[in-house]
């Protein structure tokens, strides 16, 4: 290992489909999903066994790591989320399940240091909250050849957005905007739709490898609107 590196580790936590990765000066070098260590398909929660690989792979400790960044910022959207559950009066129990996640992910550092068994002191890395899908869009731009792009991320749903786009440029990432939950014009809900509960988008996604493409108009799917922006049609 080139003394001086800097070290990136990503995680997904508490969130289906629980992961990890290190990234050493800017390349990715190792990631892999928390379910080929449980046999648990989707399965969310902290990818500690995933982390301890990572860092295996890398051949480093969790004294190491520069930065550890979680795919989740609990304070992003704050108010829509507060006006959303306003409006909804929801049941006090399901409040104190959001509260007791938010802290859980906010508070990644205590939990990471807890899980690999070793002191929060020897940890010298800064912890980062990435809202989701500025998460997926750094993924997919910052490891990839391109030194420009135009970014997308569509998804089911992460930090009350669905959908995102933006642009890449260099190490800088610029989101243009997002479509918020509870619009319901998010790709996110049709890919939900076309699986259908208690089926997770991925299967869907997963099987685009395997099935025979289906011939269709796209209008079928997706009704576009300007400026940039898209609805479900009724049909869902
Ligand atoms: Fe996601």
């Amino acid at each position: 290992m080139k003394s001086g590196s800097m070290h990136v580790l990503g995680i997904n936590a508490y969130h289906a489909g629980a992961s990890a990765c290190i990234l050493r000066d800017g390349v990715l070098i190792c990631a892999v999903e928390e379910e080929r260590f449980n046999r648990q398909k989707y399965w969310a929660g902290v990818p500690v066994e995933s982390i301890r690989y990572c860092l295996a792979d890398a051949g480093i400790s969790a004294a190491d790591l520069d930065h550890v960044a979680i795919s989740r910022d609990p304070r992003a959207n704050l108010l829509r989320k507060a006006l959303w559950a306003a409006r909804r009066n929801p049941h006090v129990g399901f409040l104190a399940d959001r509260l007791i996640n938010h802290r859980k992910v906010q508070r990644f550092d205590e939990t990471f240091a807890a899980m690999l068994g070793v002191s929060r002191s020897d940890i010298r890395a800064d912890f980062h909250n990435v809202e989701h899908h500025r998460a997926h869009m750094a993924s997919t731009f910052l490891v990839s050849q391109f030194d420009q792009a135009a970014i997308l991320s569509v998804d089911g749903m992460g930090d009350f957005v669905s959908t995102m786009w933006g642009t890449g440029n260099g190490t800088h990432l610029e989101v243009n905007d997002a479509v918020h939950f509870p619009h319901t014009d998010h790709l996110g809900t049709i890919a939900i739709a076309l699986t259908g509960p208690p089926d997770p988008p991925p299967i869907f996604m997963g099987s685009a490898t395997t099935t025979a493409p289906v011939a269709g108009s796209r209008s079928r799917l997706v009704r576009f609107s300007s400026p940039g922006t898209f609805a479900r049609p009724a049909i869902w």
